[in-house]
């Protein structure tokens, strides 16, 4: 069976968050089943993943996009070095740019992906099985196969939609029609979604099945989706959530080049205690207290609006009986208040922007790890910490909710249910409860570094359900 994963990011090429890390992962699982040919199609972005590999120009040609004509070039990584086929779409002047999102034109680059991807295939002499679409960006691939009779060559094809965040629709006005490769206009109900063009109603619409990222979050999504709820109970007879997985091989303590002290289960306490001796010297911490971590996208769907007042609120009612440390980057508002606490703050540090390395540090050193997320999908720092040995503690929400059960009920966790700075500091608190009891922490650590998030079975979920 031959599935091609349409994603605009894809882990270590171009990564934003966790769709990248599922899409760099996913497809290699998948090629470990028999029978099972994975690859995956992205934007060619200028990176140094492109410039320290090889690439081979599998396809050249052209697309129009209403009445520009526009340059298409299909880059294949000659080695297959990350276990799957890479095919890079590279279009000159709109998708070779630094990063993936962020750009005015971003429709007209999404369109011109995702024709271009199609214009490609129809060149083939064999058709796919299974085209994966990741997200809104490549929403409108399902329509674009079974409606424009310039890629019917593909018609029938079988397109699953995978939902990793349904916060993000990719609405546009509907004179970007005139952009779309031709279709018999009375089907235009197929895109649209309360007057505007819809990519990810789209997917919903059109595609033969669609995923969410965790159960929890397909039953939410019932209730609350941004407007597409009625869309979402109408078609869930075609919706399954899949969890995602980890990839063992890239987060795993015991090899992780990233880290400067590697651990197992059997001497993570002591080596734990070692990443976070070091890291708290550079950061001029403490390291006998509590070290509680958040990473992620400043955005209040991750609830990050609340962090400024968690900070000073749990360092205030804990008379600075612990530490915090925060990666990230993203609304201006949030940073420039939390750079305010890093000055004020000796107990708090800030590290804004992206870092990769920093963020593996930070899973082997933290004691606990943040997530108020207001809507998680699923999340995969949560996983990341557990495997790392660090306790989660989060909001009981999405997929937070399916992989985090608290320590009350028999987890290794700790949850709360409002999305608000009381009930953090409270949850906060009870995690400093847990780190000054003996033992304690100790188990913890050994219970969460043994769940088994491995791929391998939502992989196979995925198959069964392309075989379905
Ligand atoms: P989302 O995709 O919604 O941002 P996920 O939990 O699925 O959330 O995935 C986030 C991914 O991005 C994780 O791999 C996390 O470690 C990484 N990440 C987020 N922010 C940063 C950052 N500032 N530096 C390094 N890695 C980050
Ligand atoms: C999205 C979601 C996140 C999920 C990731 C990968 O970015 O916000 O919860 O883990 O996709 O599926």
């Amino acid at each position: 069976m031959v599935i091609y994963h349409l994603s605009t990011e894809c882990y270590p090429i171009a990564k934003v968050g966790g769709l990248a890390d599922v899409v760099g992962a996913l497809p290699k699982y998948q090629n470990k089943i028999k029978g099972i040919d994975a690859k995956v199609v992205m934007p060619w972005y200028n990176k140094p993943f492109v410039h320290e590999h090889e690439f081979e120009v599998v396809f050249d040609g052209f697309i129009h996009q209403g009445s520009n004509m526009l340059q298409v070039q299909v880059m294949k990584e000659k080695t297959n070095v990350l276990g799957f086929e890479l095919y890079m779409v590279k279009i000159p002047g709109l998708l070779d740019r630094d990063n993936p999102y962020g750009y005015q034109d971003e429709s007209f680059q999404f369109l011109a992906f995702q024709q271009a991807i199609l214009h490609w295939l129809c060149a083939m002499e064999l058709k796919p099985d299974v085209l994966h679409c990741h997200d809104y960006h490549t929403g409108l691939v399902p329509f674009m196969v079974e409606h424009c009779p310039e890629f019917s060559f593909l018609q029938g094809v079988k397109t699953i939609g995978t939902i990793h965040n349904g916060e993000y629709q990719g609405m546009m006005n509907w004179n970007m029609a005139n952009y779309m490769p031709s279709f018999d206009a009375y089907k235009w109900g197929l895109m649209d979604w309360n007057g505007f063009m819809n990519p990810l109603a789209s997917m919903i619409k059109c595609s033969h099945a669609f995923t969410t990222v965790s159960e929890g979050y397909l039953e939410e999504l019932f209730i609350s989706f941004r407007g597409l709820e009625s869309l979402v109970r109408q078609e869930f007879g075609k919706a399954y959530g899949i969890i995602n997985g980890i990839d063992a091989e890239v987060w795993n303590p015991e090899t992780d080049p990233m880290l400067d002290f590697n651990f197992n289960s059997k001497n993570a306490v002591a080596q734990k205690k070692k990443n976070k001796e070091k890291l708290c010297k550079e950061y001029g911490l403490n390291p006998k207290l509590p070290l509680f971590a958040f990473i992620g996208r400043f955005a209040t769907e991750k609830g990050a609006d609340l962090l400024p007042d968690v900070v000073w609120k749990s360092i205030k009612q804990s008379y600075g009986a612990l530490n915090i440390m925060i990666l990230g980057s993203g609304n201006t508002y949030i940073e420039n208040k939390l750079k305010e606490y890093d000055y004020t703050y000796t107990n708090f540090a800030l590290d804004l922007g992206y870092k990769e390395h920093l963020s593996h540090k930070i899973y082997a050193s933290a004691d606990f790890l943040l997530m108020p997320s207001r809507v998680e999908p699923c999340g995969l720092n949560q996983m990341y910490s557990m495997r790392y040995g660090t306790v989660p503690v989060v909001r009981y929400t999405g997929g937070l909710k399916d992989t985090v059960e608290d320590i009350s009920t028999g987890g290794a966790g700790l949850n709360f249910t409002y999305p608000g700075v009381d009930d953090i500091v409270h949850a906060m608190n009870r995690a400093i409860g847990i780190y000054n009891q003996k033992g304690m922490m100790k188990e913890l650590i050994h219970a969460n570094m043994n769940f088994d998030f491995a791929w391998e079975k939502s992989a196979e979920k995925y198959i069964a359900l392309y075989n379905s």
